[in-house]
């Protein structure tokens, strides 16, 4: 029998693995958007398909959809890279800007994906913490990277899984005072801002101000079009000139560009969604607080949330834990939460073992019917409804 061995590096990579419970009758455990498209979309949706010519290779890296987003932004089309959802752009600008023994810098708690796409590509992980808030601390991050000097520094605004994000100006203080290039991943810029002005917390028009930056966004949150797979990057012309030289050609499929084309070409449809489920997420947010967790305040589509107090008191009594302090009895606590919503079919994201996040768990905004489930289930759970 012949050996097989991968790369020594890849060796402590673990795989990516998130709870899938198929007959789960509410999902809101990946930042999905559980409302299909509607009527109107669907139809054009359809008629995108149906014109689509299969038989032939799509443009090399979907021009005309870059056309359309750098005309909206008010950008040069060469400013704008798409890809296999933003996720592929986050691995392949870790080729293109880290790549073997050079540092690359993201924050902690964060997104999980970062650390490994970090791996992947030889680089070296140096996260930094967030605040007490889960926010970013300008001056101590600034003074991280002189320290550091990362090739690279990430930063997820709004920040998953805490759902906290920081102001427009406090992000440019950083890119402009950092030497290295700046990854602003707006996954859920959408929602932030009370969903009022999705662009106000946005870096997507400094762009032209700072050849260090480079914003990624997704057409997988508020569009909510995450089975299509597709992202965007938008990046001063000489990021994107390194960017591109990693990019393979025919990476995104012909079908979800002509999709893709159709949704962006709606203001209206982005619009109405990202409003409804903005509020969604404050009645999800306000019904939980009452229960006696601690939310945080969030500015995408789903919720962190933490036992405190008389919650806590229960929750880990209940989990029978003999732990004394504060975080095991939270860990315990948020565990238990867990596993009985997953008892009644709810299936959440368990954050409850994250060090920095004792007890968490985060919650995707669902439809009215599945929000209004889950607070009367966890209000079952502890034994008390809302106050
Ligand atoms: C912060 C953040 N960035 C990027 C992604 C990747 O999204 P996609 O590849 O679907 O565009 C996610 C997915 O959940 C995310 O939470």
């Amino acid at each position: 029998m012949k050996k097989i061995k991968g790369r020594d590096s890849l060796d402590r990579i673990e795989d990516y693995t998130v709870e899938t419970v198929p007959d789960a009758d509410i999902i809101v455990n990946a930042n999905e958007t559980n409302e299909f498209c509607g009527d109107a979309m669907e139809k054009k949706l359809l008629a995108a398909v149906k014109a689509c010519p299969i038989n032939r290779y799509p443009s090399m890296h979907g021009e005309d959809l870059c056309e359309m987003i750098a005309e909206k932004i008010g950008v040069q089309p060469f400013q704008v890279c798409l890809g296999n959802g933003s996720s592929e752009l986050l691995e392949k600008l870790c080729y293109a800007f880290g790549g073997a023994g050079r540092m690359i810098a993201y924050p902690n708690p964060s997104f999980s994906m970062y650390e490994t796409y970090v791996d992947l590509a030889d680089s070296i992980p140096v996260p930094f913490a967030l605040t007490e808030d889960c926010r970013v601390d300008p001056d101590a991050l600034i003074s991280f990277c002189r320290k550091e000097k990362p090739a690279v520094l990430i930063l997820c605004n709004p920040n998953n899984p805490t759902g906290t994000y920081n102001e427009k100006a406090t992000m440019e203080k950083i890119i402009r005072s950092v030497d290295c290039l700046v990854v602003m991943d707006e996954a859920y810029i959408e929602f932030s801002n009370g969903g009022q002005d999705a662009s106000c917390n946005s870096t997507l028009d400094l762009v032209n101000r700072y050849d260090n930056l480079l914003v990624l966004r997704t057409f997988s949150k508020a569009y909510g079009l995450a089975g299509l797979r597709i992202g965007y990057g938008v990046g001063s012309v000489p990021v994107m000139k390194i960017l591109k030289k990693v990019l393979l050609p025919y990476h995104v499929n012909g079908l979800t560009l002509a999709i893709a084309r159709e949704f962006l070409a709606d203001d209206n449809y982005l619009k109405d969604r990202v409003s409804r489920i903005v509020r969604l997420r404050e009645a999800l947010s306000s019904d939980l607080a009452k229960l006696g967790f601690q939310v945080y305040p969030s500015g995408s589509n789903f919720i962190m949330i933490r036992p405190q107090g008389k919650v806590l008191d229960v929750l880990a009594e209940k989990a029978g834990t003999d732990a004394d302090d504060e975080a095991g009895r939270a860990r315990a606590g948020g565990k238990y939460l867990f596993d009985a919503l997953l008892d009644r079919k709810i299936l959440i994201r368990n954050y409850s073992q994250h060090p920095l996040l004792p007890g968490g768990l985060r919650i995707s905004v669902g439809t009215a019917e599945e929000n209004a489930a889950i607070v009367e289930a966890v209000a079952e759970i502890i034994g008390f409804g809302k106050e």
